[in-house]
C-alpha cells in the first residue's frame, strides 16, 4: 500500500488577501513521515521552439559564443549547477511533427523543415538525437523522449528506439555507430505522444487509448518508464478512459496545466507591469492544479490502488502574453519574482502529493514560457525561477513531513516541510501577500532540533526581474529571521517572499 502524505490534507493557504500582518501557527509532524520527493519532480522541458534550443542551448561548434561541441558553456554551467534531474525533448506539440531521421547524420546534409506549430519557423535540425543525448550526458540529466504519435507511425517510433538503445548488430545500431556513437544510450522516460486531444492529433480518449496500447507494444523496453499522454487540466474523463482501458500499457500518466493570470487564452496577462489584482488572480489560477491532482489521483486510485502508476506533470508553469516585439509563436516572456513564487507554490503542491506525483517538467528550460534561463545573443541571465529551483534542491529525495496550520487568519502562507537524507529538516514558506510580512510559529513535533538557518528570495517589486545589466535584482540572500526556542520555530516572513529554512 502506498504511503499517503497527510500534508495533502492541510489547507495551507487562504485565497483572501489581508491588510494586516497575521500570526500563523501550526505543527510540523516529524513523527509522521510521508512519501519521498522523487528528484525528477524538479525536471525540465525543452522543445524545438523559438530560441528554446537554437540560440538558447545550441549555438553550433563554429559560434563565437563559447561552447562545448556546440552547446553554450554558460548555459551548460548553469544547468550543471542546478543538477537537472531529467529533461524532456523534442516537444510538446513539436514532438508530433518530428521525424527523427531529419536530425541524424552530417548536419550539413540535414533537411530544413518548417515548424508548423511555432511560428512556421525554419528548423535546420542541427539539434537532433545525438545532440540531445550528448547534451543530457553533459549536464548529467536523465532523458525523457517524446514519441511522434500524431504524424508518425509505430514503425518509425520503434526504429528510433532501436537506433538509440540497441547494443546489437542491427543495421540501425550500426547506423548510430557510423554517426559517431558506439555505445547505446538509455531512454529513461518514453512519452507516448503529446496532447493527443489537441496538437497531437485531435483524438478522442478511446482512440488514443487504443493507439497508445499499439505503440507501447512496439516501443516499451526494460528499464524505460513509459508515460501515456494524459489529460488537459480538468478532463477527468480522459484519465478515467486511460486508466480503465489502458493502464497495463504505461507506467506514468501525464497532466498538463498552465497558469494564466486571467484564465483567458485570448488575453493571458502581462509578464511584468501587472497590478495587485492580477498578482492575486495568478496564484488563484495556479492553485487550481492542486484540485486537479487530487481529482485525477482519486480516479487513478480506483484502478490502481497500489499506486504503481505515477502522475507526471510534464508541462506546467506560467504562460503570459508574449514580450512585445518578439516573434509570434516563440513564446518569449519575462520572468519575475512572481514566477519564482509560482514555482515555489507548485513545488509545495507536488510535495503534498509526492505519493503520486513522480516527475514534473517545467515549461520550459531556456527562453520559452517560464524559463529558468534567458539568453540574448552572447548574454545569459538566470531568472528568479532558476533561483527557486536552486533553493528547493534539498527537497530532492527528502521525506515529506506533514505541516498542519491551525488557521491562516487571512494570510497567504504556503508551508511545506521534508526531512532530508542528511537528517536535517527543510521548511519552505511562501508568503504571497504582496505588501505585508507574516509571522509564523511552528511546533516541531517529535524531533530534537536546535539550530535554524535560512535563505530568502524576495525583491522590492512584485515584477522585479533580472537582466544582463542587473543580473542580481532577484537573487537569494541569507535569512536570519528564524528562531528556535525549545520545540517552537518562529519566523517573520517578508512580503512576497520565498524562505527556505534548514533546521538541524
Ligand atoms: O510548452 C508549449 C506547448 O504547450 C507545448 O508544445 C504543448 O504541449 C502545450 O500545449
Amino acid at each position: 500500500m502506498r504511503v499517503r502524505s497527510l500534508a495533502a490534507l492541510v489547507v495551507a493557504v487562504s485565497l483572501v488577501g489581508t491588510t494586516a500582518a497575521a500570526d500563523v501557527r501550526g505543527v510540523v509532524r516529524l513523527d509522521q513521515p510521508g512519501a519521498t520527493v522523487n528528484p525528477d519532480v524538479y525536471g525540465q522541458f525543452m522543445e524545438q521552439l523559438g530560441s528554446g534550443i537554437t540560440g538558447g542551448v545550441w549555438v553550433g561548434e563554429s559560434s563565437e559564443i563559447a561552447n562545448t561541441r556546440g552547446f553554450r558553456n554558460d548555459v551548460i554551467d548553469a544547468l550543471k549547477a542546478l543538477e537537472v534531474p531529467v529533461v524532456r525533448w523534442p516537444g510538446g506539440c513539436y514532438a508530433d511533427i518530428y521525424h527523427w531521421r531529419n536530425g541524424i547524420g552530417a548536419r550539413s546534409a540535414r533537411p530544413v523543415t518548417l515548424n508548423r506549430w511555432w511560428g512556421g519557423s525554419p528548423e535546420d535540425n542541427a539539434f537532433g538525437t545525438h545532440e540531445f543525448f550528448d547534451f543530457a550526458e553533459l549536464i548529467g540529466a536523465k532523458t525523457y523522449l517524446s514519441l511522434n504519435m500524431g504524424s508518425g507511425t509505430p514503425a518509425e517510433a520503434a526504429d528510433w528506439v532501436e537506433y538509440i538503445t540497441s547494443d546489437g548488430d542491427s543495421t540501425l545500431a550500426q547506423e548510430r555507430r557510423a554517426n559517431g556513437r558506439s555505445r547505446p544510450w538509455k531512454i529513461d522516460y518514453l512519452g507516448l505522444g503529446n496532447e493527443p486531444w489537441g496538437c497531437g492529433g485531435r483524438m478522442r480518449a478511446s482512440y488514443y487509448t487504443d493507439l497508445m496500447r499499439q505503440y507501447a507494444g512496439f516501443v516499451a523496453a526494460p528499464g524505460t518508464v513509459t508515460v501515456a499522454a494524459g489529460p488537459n487540466a480538468e478532463d477527468y474523463e480522459w484519465t478515467r478512459t486511460l486508466m480503465r482501458d489502458g493502464r497495463d500499457s504505461f507506467d506514468q500518466l501525464s497532466l498538463h496545466y498552465y497558469t494564466l493570470p486571467t484564465g483567458d487564452w485570448a488575453r493571458k496577462g502581462a509578464a511584468v507591469g501587472f497590478n495587485t489584482t492580477e498578482w492575486r488572480s495568478t496564484f488563484d489560477q495556479a492553485y487550481r492544479i492542486e484540485e486537479m491532482i487530487r481529482a485525477h489521483d482519486a480516479i487513478m486510485d480506483e484502478y490502481d490502488p497500489e499506486g504503481r502508476i505515477g502522475l507526471a506533470i510534464d508541462e506546467w508553469g506560467a504562460w503570459y502574453d508574449p514580450t512585445p516585439g518578439t516573434t509570434a509563436g516563440h513564446l518569449q516572456q519575462q520572468n519575475s519574482l512572481r514566477d519564482a513564487l509560482l514555482a515555489a507554490v507548485h513545488f509545495n503542491i507536488f510535495h503534498r502529493h509526492a505519493d503520486r506525483v513522480r516527475m514534473t517538467n517545467v515549461a520550459q528550460m531556456v527562453n520559452v514560457l517560464q524559463a529558468l534561463i534567458l539568453t540574448d545573443g552572447p548574454r545569459m541571465t538566470l531568472t528568479p525561477t532558476y533561483h527557486a529551483f536552486m533553493l528547493y534542491k534539498p527537497f530532492r529525495n527528502a521525506t515529506v513531513v506533514p505541516v498542519e496550520l491551525e488557521g491562516t487568519g487571512g494570510a497567504r502562507l504556503d508551508v511545506a516541510a521534508a526531512r532530508g537524507g542528511d537528517g536535517q529538516l527543510y521548511i519552505a514558506v511562501v508568503n504571497l501577500n504582496p505588501d505585508h510580512p507574516e509571522g509564523l510559529a511552528l511546533e516541531l513535533d517529535g524531533g530534537a532540533l536546535s539550530r535554524v538557518t535560512g535563505q530568502v528570495l524576495t525583491a522590492s517589486r512584485t515584477d522585479a526581474h533580472n537582466a544582463p545589466e542587473y543580473p542580481e535584482a532577484v537573487t537569494p540572500n541569507a535569512f536570519n529571521g528564524g528562531r528556535l526556542a525549545g520545540r517552537t520555530l518562529t519566523a517573520q516572513v517578508p512580503a512576497k517572499a520565498l524562505v527556505v529554512l534548514t533546521v538541524r
